[in-house]
């Protein structure tokens, strides 16, 4: 195992923030870094943030203060990404030694002041109204989709071009690295998820070459003009995968959300048009069980979304979205079970890592709990029943599955596939086990550990299973959500498998 760093010193404003300014010197390879400027234009990435959080958080835990080793395991948050200028963390830090509560009261009404800003910032002019009164459009749909590739966009996208009801798709996406073309990056995302490519031939789709975090998407004048005369439905689903965002990232997303947002509004059909947003069950992942079920609304209370940055900005753009003045709905969709996940998939998402971090323990954790997934077919015909439905509908769905499976068979699934791929048999441990391997591995971790167990940059979001409160794998599902209109509008979430 690596060398665990000293902590500081003295736990003053002082000693910590030259403590803090050291470790991230050295993580970021710098020979000066300024205590009054964000970390991440100052060299920092997702690593060295990562791995300066499990140094402070380690050097908190050798403080000894009292009841500091479990107030750090019900951190909801990664500090670095939270108070990403060094000055603020430290002030943070400080405060934490001295008092876990009250810090983590304090970061509550913080995050929760700096959201409310954001939906200030990004609702300015969105006075005019026009509601549902005039739902639904006359004319044959036309729907734009943002974000066609990836895991649950190419599935959208294929609904959409079998559906008869739908008389065009339009398609934004970023520009494609290298020199494939947008329609050959297409063809091979469908071949890779096991869909049709031919469906790509279809006349009713254009594709446009967009960027949603610039105005009017980046498009040209002839496509910007097709977009504003013919789309009625809008369905975004573009959005970075990270469960971690740096506060630029955080605002480019919604920066989209508001440039969706205005192309609709200047467009011909702005008054019946329907917005259908691809939300998470983590935009409410500090929802407090005690209120009861969270409902199917938008919930004007942004302290029910603190935690990871992914949950924040979702949540924030759910609240743009329902100011916007469109007829418009958040689809808080649950954890996707990628039909295709192998043991190479991309490890940015939750599930991917857990497998890829299971693999260098060598254990699979288990949990007698339902495991809140659906399966992307499933999501994909949800959304587009959604987007395409003839009635009014409220701001917000919850698109949990409704008979969902447990935990403890979709662990014993991976194990085989596991032995499958690499001939390694893994045992299964409680999960409680599994995380006290992970935190061990958490003091002194290097970057090469959080190649290898990538489980450590969002321990927050494992710990909140354990829990068993907010949002995380095991503790979401449809006990904690009404589904009632999920289950009228979507027509697939109430059936079994
Ligand atoms: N996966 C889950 O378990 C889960 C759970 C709840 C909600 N969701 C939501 O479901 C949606 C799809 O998720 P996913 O798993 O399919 O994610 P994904 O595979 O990462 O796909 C994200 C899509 O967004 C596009 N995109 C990102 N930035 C963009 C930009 N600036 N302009 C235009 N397009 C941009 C990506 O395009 P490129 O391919 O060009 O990068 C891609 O098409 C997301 O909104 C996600 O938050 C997912």
């Amino acid at each position: 195992m690596a060398q665990r760093t000293p902590p500081p010193a003295n736990w003053n404003l002082a000693e910590v923030e030259l403590w803090i300014i050291s470790q991230a010197k050295q993580l970021a390879n710098q020979s000066d870094i300024s205590p009054s400027i964000d970390l991440f234009s100052q060299g920092f990435n997702s690593t060295s943030a990562v791995l300066l959080h499990l140094r402070i958080i380690d050097a908190l835990r050798s403080s000894g203060a009292a009841g500091i080793e479990s107030a750090t395991r019900a951190l909801s948050h990664n500090l670095v990404y939270s108070y990403p200028v060094i000055q603020d963390l430290a002030a943070y830090v400080v405060s934490f030694a001295a008092s876990p509560e009250d810090a983590q009261r304090e970061h509550v009404s913080w995050r929760t002041a700096q959201m409310e800003a954001i939906i200030e910032k990004y609702t300015k002019g969105l006075q005019r109204n026009y509601g549902s009164s005039g739902y639904p459009p006359t004319t044959a749909p036309v729907v734009l989709l943002a974000g066609s590739t990836g895991n649950l966009g190419v599935h959208i996208l294929a609904k959409l071009l079998q559906d008869s009801r739908v008389e065009q798709v339009l398609v934004t996406n970023l520009p494609v690295k290298g020199t494939q073309t947008v329609k050959e990056q297409h063809i091979k995302e469908f071949e890779d998820s096991g869909l049709d490519p031919t469906l790509l031939e279809s006349e009713k789709l254009i594709f446009l070459r967009g960027d949603i975090s610039q105005s009017n998407l980046g498009l040209d004048r002839g496509q910007y003009g097709l977009v504003c005369r013919s789309v009625n439905i809008v369905i975004h689903n573009a959005w970075l995968p990270e469960l971690n965002l740096t506060p630029v990232a955080f605002e480019l997303l919604i920066q989209g959300m508001r440039h969706l947002i205005d192309i609709v509004k200047t467009g011909a059909n702005a008054s019946t048009a329907r917005f259908v947003f691809v939300s998470s069950v983590i935009a409410v992942q500090s929802w407090d069980a005690s209120r009861g079920l969270v409902p199917e609304d938008v919930v004007d209370d942004a302290s029910v979304a603190v935690g990871l940055g992914y949950g924040e900005a979702k949540y924030v753009a759910e609240r743009v979205v329902a100011k916007s003045g469109l007829s418009s709905i958040s689809v808080r969709v649950d954890y996707i079970s990628e039909a295709q996940i192998t043991i190479t998939s991309p490890t940015k998402e939750w599930f991917p890592i857990l497998l890829k971090s299971s693999i260098t323990l060598g254990s699979l954790p288990q949990a007698n709990e339902v495991a809140p997934l659906t399966s992307v077919e499933d999501t994909a015909t949800s959304i587009v029943n959604v987007a395409l439905h003839h009635t009014a509908l409220p701001r917000a769905l919850n698109l949990v599955h409704h008979h969902p499976k447990m935990w403890n068979d979709v662990i014993k699934q991976l194990q085989s596939l596991i032995k499958e791929s690499t001939g390694k048999d893994l045992t299964l441990v409680p999960f409680e086990e599994w995380m006290v391997k992970i935190e061990e591995l958490a003091a002194g971790a290097t970057a090469q550990t959080l190649e290898t167990i990538p489980a450590l940059e969002i321990l927050e979001f494992f710990r909140g299973a354990l829990r068993g409160t907010g949002v995380g794998p095991l503790s979401a599902g449809p006990a904690s959500f009404t589904t009632t209109e999920a289950q009228r509008v979507s027509d697939v979430t109430a059936a079994t498998d």
